[in-house]
């Protein structure tokens, strides 16, 4: 009989892949010496005897999909699977040819794009040269918001390429609306019986297309963490936030600008909840309190009605309008209704698919009261109207402050949203709450840790960072410059920032000079747009600087961008392709796989919105 190898005692392992390892070998020899007759290492667990490999691949920016994952392998785990959590980006095609289960789970960001840390991933699968994959039992499940056209696009995408490759289907592919919990758990459910080995009868251990056991490196698989029984329990989360109250309200912008850009001071003591230069905190807002009573009159409802809410319970139609639903943005099966009940001869037409265009034209800066006074017969009993509206959600916000320069409290800078349309003045939400209603010291303002594990700054404390953080994409540089003078950091520090005007739009402008004159930042480059009758924008002043880019770029600079997803970002991600390209002699297609390294090293990272 073949003995059961195992790992020796000074292999590169943690406890954990240890365990992983010797468990799949035994497993592995087991299955070779005859079911029933390998002895296991005391080192593994039980379940890893048969366990099935599975591996667990994620796309998320900010974190979701990411814990989702975490979750699902712990419940694979349970299951007899032996899973395997990895971001997608470091999944390459030909290893997937080399597995037979995969479960991928993925939000949507951009305009139904991938997230950063599948993109990469996405681009090789996508490829004519990607493998076939006709051994490999596949599940994908999406998490994206139906406010955005391309709903759930990156799973959709990932969905079909597989199948076309060859790989066998599992499962329908599970679509997720912001609020993915419950969608999420349900099919969950309808995975399970499509992954399990074809062979599972008792005490057979399953073989099929093993992976290759290699010892960990930096970028390998990571094994599931196992719960510390003495770790502490995260009382507060997304789900129960903490009713944390608001210190500091200040307007970062000065007479004479547009913009109304805030710096927000929150004390999180009592919470219990920590958080890292580069995460973001979710905030629960409360709708504005005119914009209900207007929508109430619209309807015609006195606000007190009684209607079921989200728990067993009942409350009026105004407490849930105040807290639990959106009253801005008309979602579709709304439109739809009112449209219809009204029998609109503006809107009835639009509704045809062939002029979905014109609609979202339509819908452009309309909200729900707009919709309504667009077709007046509509009439609505008050529980038939909550259900056409959607749940409130939480809204993320970078954290512009280190908890070593701050400790007990967390900083954001939130730009209020304000804007004139179809004749009626319009707030966002969650900033218009904060900047204009929230009273300091007083209003529960509920908020959790969002952990953005892909935004980090460098370990090695003597790496140079470059920082491309025009308005509020500043947030997370301050947190890093904050970071950086905190810890000692040695490395050289370079921020690029950008608004309107520098009279009144250069946002924490003492410090940033401040930092500039006493050497924490080595370099602070300045792009405001209207001060001159060309505009000028950061990705100008990369160009202006292309030289001294390359050569920190060359000396293993990170490379950071945070702000807007929609222009800035796509300029910026051009725009260091050609600085690759002129000041670093590279061709096109060298400068694209130059990015693509920074992005694999980890030395390229983005957080946009
Ligand atoms: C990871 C992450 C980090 C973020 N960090 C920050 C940050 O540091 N600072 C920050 O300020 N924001 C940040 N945001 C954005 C933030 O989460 C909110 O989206 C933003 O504050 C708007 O939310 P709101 O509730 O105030 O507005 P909402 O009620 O959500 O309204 C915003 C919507 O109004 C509409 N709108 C806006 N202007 C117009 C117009 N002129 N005409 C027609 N329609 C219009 C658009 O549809 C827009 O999406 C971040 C987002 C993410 C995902
Ligand atoms: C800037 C931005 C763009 C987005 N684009 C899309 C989109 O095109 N389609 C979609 O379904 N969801 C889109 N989303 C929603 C995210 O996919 C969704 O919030 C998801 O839960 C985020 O998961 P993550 O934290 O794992 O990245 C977008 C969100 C943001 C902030």
């Amino acid at each position: 009989m073949t003995p059961v190898p195992c790992l020796p005692e000074n292999a590169p392992f943690t406890p954990e892949q240890r365990a992983w390892v010797n468990g799949f070998l035994a497993g592995l020899f087991s299955n070779a010496n005859g079911a029933g007759t390998a002895a296991v290492h005391p080192d593994a667990r039980p379940a890893s005897r048969t366990a099935t490999p599975l591996l667990i691949g994620y796309g998320s920016q900010t974190g979701s999909a990411q814990g989702l994952a975490k979750r699902v392998a712990k419940e694979a785990e349970k299951r007899g699977f032996a899973p395997t959590v990895k971001e997608l980006n470091a999944v390459a095609p030909a290893e997937l040819a080399t597995l037979a289960r995969c479960v991928v789970i993925t939000s949507t960001w951009g305009d139904g794009d991938p997230p950063d840390n599948a993109a990469g991933f996405w681009a090789q699968l996508s490829a004519d040269t990607a493998p076939r994959l006709e051994q490999l039992s596949f599940a994908v499940l999406g998490l994206g918001d139906r406010n955005y056209a391309e709903f759930c696009g990156a799973a959709k995408k990932f969905d079909e390429r597989l199948a076309k490759l060859g790989a066998t289907r599992v499962t329908t592919r599970g679509e997720c609306d912001v609020d993915y919990e419950a969608a999420a758990k349900a099919w969950l459910e309808g995975l399970w019986p499509g992954l399990e080995p074809a062979e599972t009868a008792a005490g057979e251990p399953v073989t099929g297309n093993q992976p290759a056991v290699t010892a960990p490196t930096k970028d390998a698989p990571t094994p599931v963490p196992e719960q510390k029984a003495d770790s502490p329990k995260t009382e507060y989360s997304r789900a129960r936030p903490f009713p944390a109250r608001l210190k500091t309200n200040r307007r970062l912008n000065r007479d004479g600008s547009q913009k109304d850009t805030r710096h927000f001071e929150i004390v999180l003591e009592g919470g219990g909840l920590s958080y890292e230069a580069g995460d973001a905190l979710g905030v629960v807002p409360t709708n504005c309190p005119a914009l209900v009573e207007e929508l109430l009159a619209t309807l015609g409802f006195s606000g007190d009605e009684s209607i079921a809410d989200s728990g067993s319970g009942t409350s009026t139609i105004h407490d849930q309008l105040s807290t639990a639903l959106v009253i801005t943005a008309p979602p579709p099966a709304f439109v739809k209704e009112a449209a219809t009940r009204s029998g609109s001869a503006e809107l009835l037409p639009l509704l045809e698919p062939a002029k979905k265009a014109d609609c979202d034209k339509w819908l452009f800066g309309r909200d729900v009261v707009d919709v309504l006074k667009a077709c007046l017969g509509a009439k609505f009993a008050p529980a038939e109207f909550t259900a056409l509206l959607r749940k409130l959600q939480p809204r993320l916000y970078s954290i512009s402050s280190s908890p070593k320069a701050h400790p007990g409290e967390v900083h954001l800078t939130v730009a209020a949203v304000r804007y004139e349309a179809h004749g009626r003045g319009k707030k966002g939400v969650c900033s218009c709450w904060l900047a204009d209603r929230v009273v300091l010291g007083e209003t529960a303002v509920p908020v959790f840790v969002q952990k953005s594990h892909g935004f980090r700054l460098p370990e090695d404390l003597g790496k140079p960072v470059i920082m491309i953080g025009p308005g509020t994409g500043i947030a997370p540089f301050r947190a890093f410059l904050e970071e950086r003078r905190a810890t000692g950091a040695s490395g050289r520090n370079w921020l690029f920032f950008g608004d309107q005007q520098r009279a009144c739009d250069f946002l924490y402008e003492e410090e940033l000079t401040g930092w500039s004159a006493d050497g924490l930042l080595t370099r602070l480059d300045l792009a405001f747009s209207r001060d001159q009758t060309e505009k000028i924008y950061v990705q100008d002043r990369m160009r202006e600087h292309a030289a001294e880019l390359w050569r920190w770029l060359e000396e293993d600079a990170h490379f950071y961008v945070c702000g807007d997803a929609k222009r800035m970002a796509k300029d910026v991600d051009a725009m260091l392709h050609t600085v690759v390209e002129t000041a670093g002699g590279r061709t096109r297609e060298q400068a694209t796989e130059y990015v693509a390294n920074l992005k694999s090293e980890k030395r390229y990272q983005r957080d946009i919105y």
